[in-house]
């Protein structure tokens, strides 16, 4: 079933190796409608990758960008769209997907973020010695933001993405029906 005919946009937020890119990609597919990442799109504009923002502007840098290209996309109809784990961490940013569109929170363990996390070099987040207890700490502090902005959350852990996606779909389906019956 496609359900292009409604235009509110899908927000993927959690941590870093919950597998928003994957899902939302797929998500999009299944959708026919466009996939943006928003990480990707802070990149582009910069014309430089997140690790050297990070080195050069610092954590605080990567933020303000963050925030000016959420701020921009959620404006458009009908987009999938994959945040940054750290997208909840400002208000304006949680207000903002909250406001424009169905927020879905990617929750996975700790291990299978560490799992899907550990061969990556490309998040200054997690060049750490030990990225087990960063992704617990930013976990503890992230989690209720990620639970406050969700109007659903779907638990990835080792679950194919084609599973998650379903899931996802009925989710939307039955959201539908019910507008569509009240
Ligand atoms: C970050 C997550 C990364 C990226 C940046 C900071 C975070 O995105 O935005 O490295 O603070 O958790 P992914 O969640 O897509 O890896």
């Amino acid at each position: 079933m496609r359900m292009n005919h409604t235009t509110r946009n899908i927000i993927l937020v959690g941590p870093m190796g919950a597998g928003k890119t994957t899902v939302g990609r797929l998500l999009a597919r299944s959708l026919d409608r466009p996939f943006i990442d928003s990480d990707h799109e802070i990149e582009q504009r910069a014309g430089v990758n997140i690790p050297l923002i990070f080195e050069i502007e610092g954590e605080e840098g990567f933020r303000r960008r963050e925030a000016a290209v959420i701020a921009e996309l959620v404006e458009q109809e009908g987009i999938v769209l994959a945040t940054g784990g750290g997208a909840v961490l400002r208000a304006e940013n949680r207000t903002n997907l909250s406001r424009h569109g169905c927020v879905i929170y990617l929750h996975a363990t700790v291990d299978h973020l560490l799992e899907r996390t550990a061969r990556c070099t490309h998040r200054p987040l997690l060049q750490t010695a030990d990225p087990r207890q960063r992704l617990t700490t930013l976990l503890t502090e992230r989690e209720p933001l990620y639970r406050e902005v969700a109007d659903l959350i779907v638990t990835t852990d080792s679950r194919p993405a084609r599973q998650v996606v379903r899931q996802i779909l009925n989710h939307l389906q039955n959201g539908q029906a019910q507008r569509g019956n009240g």
